[in-house]
């Protein structure tokens, strides 16, 4: 790198992200997260691991073909069919990054891979070695790096870069690393690998104990200057180390870090919501930087201390990561326009025709609630435009309920352009309108979570539910809104069971091998 000061952000919200339970996105809603990653400004874009399935294949592929500038990699097992297959998808992108990885610690080449040391060394060296014979820009991992001899960790990487790897990764694979240790871990690796400066050295950390925001500091204060991270640090397990964590510690604190990304905060919050609304992963209120708690002030010394100067009690400003003060409310006479240029606001760019579906939505909500907020519009966005329907899709839903009568619900859907209907009995109203879905779908899923809570304030507020259910063995997150609950319930099942077809229909190989 030419300036030692820019750290380079390397997203992974499309492949380690996507690993979170139920968190699987389709090819349009990948398209949709890797346009908003490069209007964010992330220097890289993992969109996916190819040779995993043909869905990951395909949309890989897909996202090598839209974006502009940024660089797009391919993950890839260290053997030739991994790359072969990565490289194709990716070889049309204007900057195609080639990412292979193989497990270097005792623990995962004895019992995972019961491949020798230096057999494993030789896999490396191979992959990369092909790898570059496509491109330029080659990126390994050792995987499970921060539990690997130190010694063993330097040799690979020093091969590895002999053979052409342009980025090293070490990755805290089990979020295993305590912050001090793993920066020393980094400060052994740049003074202990002899070719270090052919390369930048990149980490990846895991957030099991919490700590994968402190480690990557930690390794970025010792010499790393890529950073691996996911938005809204969503991830395998506990997730990954989250981009706004990061950037917004080097934006808040530069005297400290002296560090500059080429990320466009004012977008962070558009992008963190975006990615909760398309995998269905809620952000915890309480979660920094784009959590709806992170700039609310509830005790009235703090309040106090905002209003006559806001820096007494907050470090940044929530315009800087694109939190808009100027929550405008809508109202039942609110034009396509005006309606089309606060979505702008809000940091969503829709086609004329999503427009016209919001603009459809909107229109029908206007007339059962007075004013509409922000969150409401989410919703619309949410439900007409980023997880539409696909296979099933509701008509009408009428319930009977009360304390004197049997829970009784009539439900008509849409099934592949179909009209179908029926009626059935349940324990309460939604039991009812669960039970008829089931029968009319013919689905079988058991639900495992059942969440709802009031979008807006009020009692005309729209509910919104989420539901996790799971068929097969597979997980899928489903998300409903309404100003009627037992629709926005009914609404909340019919995307999950959309989101489990899709998954059926695009099944990861059979033995993921991370
Ligand atoms: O956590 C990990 O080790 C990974 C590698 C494939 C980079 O995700
Ligand atoms: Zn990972």
């Amino acid at each position: 790198m030419n300036d030692d000061r820019r750290i380079i952000v390397f997203d992974t919200t499309l492949r380690d992200g996507e690993q979170s339970p139920g968190a699987s996105m389709n090819q349009a809603e990948k398209l949709r997260i890797a346009t908003q990653l490069e209007a964010l400004g992330v220097d890289v874009i993992e969109a996916g691991f190819p040779a995993a399935s043909v869905g990951d294949y395909e949309a890989v592929k897909a996202i090598s073909a839209e974006l502009k500038k940024t660089q797009v990699a391919a993950l890839c097992r260290a053997s030739k069919e991994d790359i072969l297959r990565g490289w194709d998808a990716i070889k049309d992108a204007v900057n195609p990054r080639i990412h292979t990885f193989i497990a270097t610690s005792e623990l995962h080449m004895k019992y995972k891979l019961q491949m020798e040391p230096a057999e494993v060394l030789n896999q490396a060296v191979e992959a990369v070695k092909l790898a570059a014979s496509f491109t330029d820009n080659v990126e390994f991992s050792a995987e499970d790096g921060s539990r690997s001899d130190k010694d063993f960790l330097c040799t690979v990487f020093e091969s590895v870069i002999d053979a052409g790897a342009t980025t090293i990764n070490l990755p805290d694979t089990v979020g295993y690393a305590i912050p001090e240790e793993f920066g020393e871990l980094v400060k052994y690796v740049m003074e202990n690998t002899s070719n270090i400066d052919k390369a930048v050295l990149s980490v990846h950390c895991h957030n099991d104990l919490g700590l994968a925001t402190s480690n990557t500091l930690a390794a970025v204060k010792n010499g790393a200057r890529q950073v691996e991270v996911t938005i809204n640090g969503i991830g395998e397990r506990a997730g990954n180390t989250s981009m706004e964590e990061v950037v917004m510690s080097l934006n808040t604190r530069p005297n400290f870090f002296p560090h500059t990304t080429g990320i466009d905060t004012t977008r962070i919050y558009p992008t963190s919501r975006l990615v909760s609304m398309i995998t269905g992963i809620l952000v915890q209120p309480n979660r920094a930087i784009v959590g709806a708690n992170a700039f609310a002030h509830e005790a009235g010394i703090h309040q106090d201390g905002v209003l006559k100067n806001p820096m007494t009690y907050e470090i940044m400003k929530p315009e800087t990561v694109g939190i808009s003060k100027n929550n405008l409310v809508l109202g039942k006479h609110s034009g396509r326009h005006a309606l089309n240029a606060h979505i702008q606001q809000m940091g969503y760019n829709l086609s004329d025709e999503e427009l016209n579906t919001v603009f459809k939505k909107f229109k029908n909500l206007a007339d059962k609630k007075k004013s509409i907020q922000d969150e409401d519009i989410e919703a619309l966005i949410n439900e007409g435009v980023l997880r539409s329907s696909e296979v099933f899709c509701l008509e009408y839903i009428h319930v009977l309920s009360g304390n004197t009568v049997f829970p009784t619900a009539s439900v008509q859907l849409n099934i592949n352009g179909r009209p179908v209907q029926g009626a059935t009995e349940g324990s309460g109203p939604i039991d009812a309108v669960y039970n008829i879905i089931s029968k009319l779908t013919g689905t079988k899923s058991e639900l495992l979570r059942f969440t709802i809570s009031a979008l807006t304030e009020g009692t005309d507020a729209q509910g919104e539910v989420t539901v996790r259910l799971k068929e097969d063995g597979i997980v899928a997150l489903g998300k409903g809104a309404d100003p009627d609950i037992i629709t926005a319930s009914a609404l909340a099942y019919i995307n999950g069971l959309n989101r489990l077809e899709y998954m059926k229909a695009h099944p990861p190989i059979e033995h993921s091998p991370l």
